[in-house]
């Protein structure tokens, strides 16, 4: 992989203390030098109602070019209600609007899910992975990221105190890294 790429993420949690985004961040020290990664921010995006379309709300705009400019996207997120959290959903729906003017569209994509809890997230993963059949993103299948029991995962400072996730991310990572390299050459 000699080329570079940049990759957003996308995280499904706003809160401050989020254990996703702790999860973000160790993935992004995870990544191979090839990936330019940073988090989009998607916490100022007015739910979507096409009426806003006549006058698009900056934080609109300025997501819709975050998703423009990026080579691929990396979406990291807990389980809401055995599905994607709603912030995440107005993203998506944000940045595939107006229509004709899908910017997700050929983006190569990977998903982590993340949980306190037992089941890594696998309803949010899996509900995510349906919107991108219409989006059109190439989504990575292999190595799949359900994160259970995150929390204890994390120290006080928030930075992973776990050799054996530590070791998936890596490994999650270069594969997410020759994955963005086999989409875009095709
Ligand atoms: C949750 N949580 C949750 N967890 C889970 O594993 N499956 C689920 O379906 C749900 N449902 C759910 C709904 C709502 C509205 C909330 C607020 C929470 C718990 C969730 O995993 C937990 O709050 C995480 O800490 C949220 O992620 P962040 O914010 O820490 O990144």
């Amino acid at each position: 992989m000699s080329d570079t790429y940049k990759v957003i993420l996308v995280v499904g949690s706003l809160r401050k203390d989020s254990i996703t985004r702790k999860m973000a961040n160790a993935l992004i020290t995870a990544a191979p030098d090839a990936l330019q990664c940073r988090i989009a921010n998607i916490d100022d995006l007015v739910v979507f109602n096409e009426d806003l379309e006549r006058d698009t709300p900056a934080p609109w705009t300025r997501f819709r070019r975050d998703v423009r400019d990026s080579d691929a996207v990396l979406f990291v997120t807990p389980e809401y209600n055995r599905s994607v959290p709603g912030g995440l959903k107005n993203a998506i729906d944000v940045a595939s609007r107006p229509e004709g003017k899908n910017a997700w569209a050929g983006k190569p994509a990977a998903v982590v899910s993340v949980t306190p809890y037992k089941l890594g997230a696998f309803g949010a993963n899996h509900a995510l992975r349906q919107t991108f059949v219409f989006l059109d993103m190439p989504v990575m299948q292999q190595p799949e990221a359900y994160i259970g029991d995150a929390a204890n995962l994390f120290d006080a400072a928030g930075a992973l105190n776990d050799e054996k996730t530590r070791k998936f991310l890596v490994d999650f990572m270069a594969a997410f890294g020759r994955w963005i390299a086999a989409a875009r050459a095709r």
